[in-house]
């Protein structure tokens, strides 16, 4: 049986993640890879239940984190558990290196309690915590990604808020990174998007999980 992976995309609002991820699952199947593609806040009835609340309601940061961590919980346990036992591919959008980015840096929230919540909501029974295999930074200037969204939709609580809360996003990000670079990889996502889409498929082909 192949061996379960645990991919992760991370990045601000507007860096443009998304597409890129239908396409790395496209490239999985191919190679004869079963994927479970899924996302966070969400991914179970439950979770996707508070995703609704905690992007859409006021709440101070504890409530935030707590309501991120409790979805998250579910999520691991009925989906990406399962999925990595089985030995699927689970590529999720957004895991908790967004929660240190946005409720840690950009709210500004003690980052010694999400360090607490993360070992208490990704502990594994025998021991260790549950971290992606790889996590695909898609960094871009937060000046640009506000420029991309301008108008795409509706924006949620977080996409509303101004260029400085990205920015300090953006750092904490960069942050994760310098504490675990093993595991992170990141993309240069001003390229084009035929060159930000090479450039995830070179970082899984390094890894040898992509021919
Ligand atoms: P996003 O992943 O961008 O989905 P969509 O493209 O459908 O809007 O939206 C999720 C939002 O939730 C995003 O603004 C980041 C935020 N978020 C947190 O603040 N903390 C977290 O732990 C997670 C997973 C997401």
């Amino acid at each position: 049986m192949n061996q379960g992976l645990f991919i992760t995309f991370e990045g601000i609002d507007g860096a443009g993640k998304s597409s890129h991820i239908d396409a790395l699952a496209a490239a999985f199947h191919t190679g004869g890879r079963e994927v479970a593609l899924t996302r966070e806040p969400g991914g179970t009835p439950l979770a996707e239940k508070l995703r609704a609340l905690v992007l859409n309601d006021a709440m101070d940061p504890l409530a935030e984190a707590l309501l991120m961590f409790a979805a998250r919980r579910d999520h691991l346990q009925q989906v990406i558990e399962p999925a990595l036992a089985a030995g699927k591919v689970v590529l999720c959008d957004r895991f908790t290196d967004a929660t240190f980015a946005y409720q840690g840096a950009g709210r500004g929230f003690d980052l010694a309690v999400l360090g607490q919540l993360e070992r208490w909501v990704q502990g594994l029974p025998g021991g260790g915590i549950r971290q992606p295999d790889l996590t695909l930074w898609f960094d871009l200037a937060p000046e640009t990604a506000a420029q991309r969204l301008a108008g795409a939709r509706l924006p949620d609580k977080f996409e509303a808020q101004p260029v400085e809360f990205f920015r300090r996003v953006a750092g904490g990000y960069a942050a994760r990174l310098a504490q675990q670079p093993a595991r992170f990889f990141r993309i240069d996502a001003a390229q084009s998007r035929d060159a930000v889409g090479q450039a995830v498929l070179q970082a899984l082909r390094a890894k040898g999980w992509l021919a």
